[in-house]
């Protein structure tokens, strides 16, 4: 049997929240009320389609990439967001452990509900 392409797992939700604190927070914030810092606020991220946060000025390449945030997209824009979206402003280098992403991924869809 070939090995089974990386994808998304459950996390660990307690990692996730640390990761977001020193990775993610200084440019984004969750809450719905808090409004967009250097990026668009990520509150309701899961199930919109890229660039739709209301007063945020995205780049073209963010708001044109068309898909839907999921689980599964987030898992791969995340290892390198510049690869993903070539021509996206948002200065990250990306989080290249699959794990990391996936504690990542399990906060964040609890915390932007
Ligand atoms: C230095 C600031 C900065 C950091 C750090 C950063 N981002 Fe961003 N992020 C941005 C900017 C700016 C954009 C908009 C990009 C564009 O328009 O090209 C963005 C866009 C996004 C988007 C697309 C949103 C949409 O509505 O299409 C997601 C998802 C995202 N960031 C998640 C994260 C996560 C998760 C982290 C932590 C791992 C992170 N970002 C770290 C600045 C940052």
């Amino acid at each position: 049997m070939p090995p089974k392409a990386e994808g998304f797992k459950d996390g660990d939700t307690k990692k996730g929240a640390n990761l977001f604190k020193t990775r993610c927070a200084q440019c984004h914030n969750l809450k719905e009320s808090e409004g967009n810092k250097i990026g668009p606020n990520l509150h309701g991220l899961f199930g919109r389609k890229t660039g739709q946060v209301e007063g945020f000025s995205y780049t073209d390449a963010n708001k044109h990439k068309a898909i839907t945030w999921k689980e599964d997209t987030l898992f791969e824009y995340l290892e390198n967001p510049k690869k993903y979206i070539p021509g996206t402003k948002m200065a990250f280098g990306g989080l290249k452990k699959g794990k990391d992403r996936n504690d990542l991924i399990t906060f964040l869809r609890e915390e932007t509900k």
